[in-house]
């Protein structure tokens, strides 16, 4: 996918791939005034109009505007962007469902991206985003690093789920470590009261704490790997503190470590997925998991 702000303002989905005979057009961040195949130099605008196609015109009946970039359909929600590969997206509303109204007072459209992590898995999917909706393992996987933690769950319609996870300070930060960022202004009392780990089905978890929000993007890449890339994003006015370089290492250190313990365990899971092996039952506190696992056959009918 090409994601990009056209000439006029608005943003756009097209698929990365030439109109003529389907080379990737670009790659990585940033930023172009047209965008050229590296092929047979093809020029699209920006808002994907095909302009000029040299060599072309002995093509017969050859118009260049019947070739603009395949455009998909976009949503924005909270400074993200969500993009639909079906070309007659289902409402967009009947996917976020309640999320926007749950998470509206943490504000994400105006915090601050920062900075973000990647890792390569060698575990299926599912595993992780099940990892990512329960609290159960922490005591045993983090035991050194978070600790266990408390849950419970929150309300949630339409296709994500989550848990909260309990703590008046922030869980950004290792267990004993400082919690040195204020906490957004004006969270309701629950959102006081903890972080949540959500995930938008099927693999984006977005988390949101007092003091920051996080996401994690689960690609995968085969049935038994995984690309996950973190994000994290700050409240402006916390970015601008004179201590955020040196204090945000705190929670960069954090992100590192227990995603690793996470990802060995989910490695290790993988592997003891057996032909032989038969399901077990969930503990009451994997509740969302449960409600994952739940959505994943509904989704395969
Ligand atoms: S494939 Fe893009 S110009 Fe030929
Ligand atoms: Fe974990």
């Amino acid at each position: 996918m090409i994601i990009i702000r056209g000439a006029d303002g608005g943003i756009r989905a097209f698929a990365n791939s030439c109109r003529h005979r389907g080379s990737q057009l670009l790659s990585g961040n940033g930023q172009c005034r047209r965008i050229v195949c590296p092929y047979h130099s093809w020029v699209y605008e920006t808002d994907g109009q095909l302009i000029r196609a040299p060599g072309m015109e002995a093509a017969a009946g050859f118009e260049p505007d019947d070739y603009p970039l395949l455009e998909f359909p976009l949503a924005s929600w909270g400074g993200f962007i969500f993009v639909c590969y079906e070309r007659e997206p289902p409402p967009f509303e009947n996917q976020i469902g309640n999320m926007p109204q749950m998470f509206d007072a943490h504000r994400t459209e105006s915090m601050k991206f920062v900075g973000s992590l990647e890792f390569e898995i060698r575990s299926n999917w599912k595993l992780l985003v099940e990892n990512a909706l329960e609290a159960y393992h922490t005591g045993s996987v983090h035991r050194d690093t978070l600790g266990q933690q408390e849950s419970r769950s929150i309300d949630s319609s339409e296709h994500w789920t989550g848990l909260l996870v309990e703590d008046e300070n922030s869980v950004a930060t290792l267990v004993g470590e400082d919690k040195p960022f204020p906490h957004i202004e004006g969270l309701g009392d629950e959102a006081k009261s903890g972080a949540y780990f959500t995930v938008l089905f099927p693999a984006t978890q977005f988390v949101f704490a007092q003091d920051c929000m996080w996401w994690l993007a689960f690609q995968p890449q085969a049935v038994d790997r995984t690309r996950l890339t973190i994000g994290a994003c700050f409240p402006r006015e916390t970015v601008e503190l004179d201590s955020f370089d040196e204090k945000v290492e705190l929670y960069f250190n954090r992100w590192k470590l227990a995603t690793a313990e996470d990802n060995r365990i989910c490695e290790l899971q993988q592997r003891g997925q057996v032909f032989a092996r038969e399901p077990g039952r969930f503990a009451a506190s994997e509740f969302a998991v449960h409600r994952f696992s739940n959505w994943v056959v509904e989704q395969l009918g």
